[in-house]
């Protein structure tokens, strides 16, 4: 219940001293001491609920400045918090903010700035834990920059703790991420850094992306991994980092027999275009999926191929399919253009052709076919506003494979 100091507040006093935790909430990777006073490698969360509450306001101050920076490489932290007036009338508290970011965060802090700096030398010898997996550079001549990938799992417990710090990024950039439980399984942690050179001369390692991955067990001695979380950090976003370290994940399972296939967690729509945009790349060479073959339709051979290769299930060998089949398809022809899109809606409508011919055959035995396990249609729909709903769908869905087949042919 509100307390009765608060109902004392004015709405106007109240919006005063409310500020969005996305605004007031500054996040930075320090690579030189010099960054602490510019503004490069500082950013934004997407999301703070996490850490603020649902709301994602934070009440009782004026111009509230909350500093969340890190030595780029190893990860320390410093968190100041800043703020014009903090509310003073008699019964109001304001939020505690340390103490909602001591409760995100889960691990050490510093909370003075010249101490903070002090520590910053350190990171001149930090070394990325595990196993280098993968290298690369993106980009050309001087502005070229080297990327490395290291895998990790949950038995060093000095990643662990290391893990927890890299963790918070995944809750402000992920929804409904949760913090992930070491002793819960079969982890696997690939972490991407870039490899620089600092001002004072030294080869350092700054993070810029992570991913998780959840190796489930497959009947009788196989393993599924699947992809669960991934965050490239904002300052280093779409310079391709995403599909590269996706690739590496690939890398690192494709030789391993024992994998069935890799498959990813509710992907979110950027990651999905990234996934899509990375498996059409690998697969467009393949002999199953050559333009004559594609308008053959979907076949085993490219489920067969897209799984032998690149540990491709069946469901995202049929998204690529359609994805290459449209790339080849004269959208100008209406001919050929229509029969790729009958094509979708028939693979669209077949669970729901299913679930209908289902019904139909239980109402001739049974008074009321729901006394059978037979889903009804979404909401209730008829046929009719079933095939409505599907011709949006797959409307939406050509939008979708038109992003990836630009990126396909920009090539990066
Ligand atoms: C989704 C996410 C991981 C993508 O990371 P990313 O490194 O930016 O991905 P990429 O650079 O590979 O591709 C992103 C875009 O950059 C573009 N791009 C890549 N290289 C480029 C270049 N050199 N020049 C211009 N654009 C480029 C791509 O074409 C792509 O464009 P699109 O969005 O129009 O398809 C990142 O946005 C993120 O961390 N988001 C928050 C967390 C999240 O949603 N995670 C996924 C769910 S678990």
């Amino acid at each position: 219940m509100e307390s009765l100091g608060i109902l004392n507040v004015t709405d106007n006093k109240k919006n005063v001293y409310c500020i969005d935790g996305n605004d007031a909430l500054e996040i930075k990777l320090v690579r030189n001491p010099e960054d602490l006073q510019s503004p490069r490698f500082s950013f934004k969360p997407d999301m703070c609920h996490q850490v603020f509450g649902e709301s994602e306001q934070i009440f009782g101050y004026k111009g509230l400045k909350i500093k969340l920076y890190y030595a780029a490489g190893n990860l320390t932290t410093y968190i100041g918090i800043e703020y014009e007036e903090k509310i003073s009338t008699p019964g109001i508290e304001p939020d505690n903010v340390m103490e909602m970011l001591r409760n995100a965060i889960q691990s050490r802090f510093e909370t003075n700035i010249t101490v903070f700096e002090r520590l910053l030398q350190e990171d001149d010898t930090f070394h990325p834990h595990g196993n280098l997996t993968n290298a690369f550079s993106i980009g050309d001549g001087l502005e070229s920059k080297t990327f490395e990938v290291y895998v990790n799992d949950t038995s060093d417990a000095n990643f662990l703790e290391y893990h927890t710090k890299v963790q918070t990024f995944v809750i402000l950039y992920i929804d409904a991420a949760n913090y992930v439980d070491p002793d819960e399984g079969n982890w696997k942690f690939f972490l991407l850094y870039e490899k620089y050179l600092s001002s004072n001369m030294v080869t350092k390692y700054g993070v810029v992306g992570y991913a998780s991955v959840y190796e489930y067990y497959a009947y009788p001695s196989h393993i599924r991994p699947r992809v669960s979380q991934v965050v490239i950090l904002p300052p280093f976003r779409c310079i391709g980092l995403c599909s590269k370290l996706l690739n590496s994940v690939y890398s690192y399972y494709q030789t391993n027999r024992k994998v069935v296939d890799i498959t990813v967690e509710s992907p979110s729509p950027d990651f999905q275009r990234v996934r899509d945009f990375v498996d059409c790349k690998n697969c467009i060479n393949l002999d199953a999926f050559s333009p004559a073959k594609l308008k053959h339709g979907f076949s085993e051979e490219q489920i067969r191929q897209c799984k032998e290769r690149f540990k491709i299930n069946k469901k995202q060998a049929r998204r690529i399919y359609e994805i290459l089949r449209l790339k080849y398809t004269n959208i100008h022809n209406d001919e050929e253009y229509n029969a790729y899109l009958a094509e979708i809606k028939d693979r669209l409508c077949r669970p729901n052709k299913k679930r209908i011919m289902k019904r139909r055959f239980w109402s001739y035995f049974a008074s009321d076919p729901d006394e059978f396990y037979v889903p009804a249609l979404p909401d209730n729909g008829t046929l009719q506003d079933c095939d409505e709903d599907i011709e949006d769908e797959v409307l939406e869905l050509k939008e979708q494979y038109d992003l990836v087949i630009s990126r396909l042919n920009r090539n990066h």
